[in-house]
């Protein structure tokens, strides 16, 4: 199977990353993480990117710099597909413009309940008795584009931020190889 190139973005502990590697491995999966993109240079996800001898840089997208010189590489890289995984900031409006290929995210959240941020906080005050993960594409509006994937996640009584944040997260692996797969169907 011809493999088209991805790269991930990251800015925290990469386990997102580190699934998608795994996958990515698999013969039929469609495609290959042929860069990282962090916003930090402490993130430990990087970690995975050095095992995996997968190039990386540090970027800050927000300066006009960075955002010609991301774009360029990932030009020159023939990167089909960018997927956000803890990327902590938010794309600046010129980049999703000009970057032409797809962008995708992953969410702890089902949306459009609880864009943005403390997602597990949130959902435990609301009392909720569902909630889960989210694969959407990447639009310029926060957590708004079209929806490919979402699982699900029951709140037990004795749930903690924590405790949810560990469910979710297991689904989050499978939710994101499972949404790469649908996209290059
Ligand atoms: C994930 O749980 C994802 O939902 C959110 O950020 C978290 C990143 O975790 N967008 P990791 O860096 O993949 O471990």
């Amino acid at each position: 199977m011809v493999k088209k190139n991805a790269c991930v973005f990251i800015s925290g502990s990469g386990t997102n990353l580190k699934a998608l590697l795994k996958s990515s491995r698999e013969y039929n999966f469609p495609i290959n993480i042929n860069y990282v993109i962090s916003s930090s240079k402490k993130a430990k996800g990087l970690e995975y990117a050095k095992l995996y001898k997968i190039p990386f840089s540090i970027l800050n997208l927000n300066k006009i710099m960075s955002l010609e010189s991301a774009l360029k590489e990932l030009n020159q890289k023939n990167i089909s597909l960018i997927c956000l995984a803890g990327y902590m900031k938010v794309l600046n409006k010129n980049f999703i413009n000009k970057f032409k290929k797809k962008i995708i995210n992953i969410h702890p959240s089902l949306l459009p309940k609880y864009k943005g941020l403390n997602t597990f906080e949130r959902a435990l005050k609301d009392n909720e008795k569902l909630t889960g993960c989210t694969v959407h594409y990447v639009n310029k509006k926060l957590d708004s584009g079209k929806i490919i994937l979402k699982k699900n996640v029951f709140i037990e009584k004795n749930d903690s931020e924590e405790t949810l944040k560990a469910k979710i997260q297991v689904k989050e692996y499978r939710a994101y190889s499972e949404s790469v797969i649908n996209i290059f169907r």
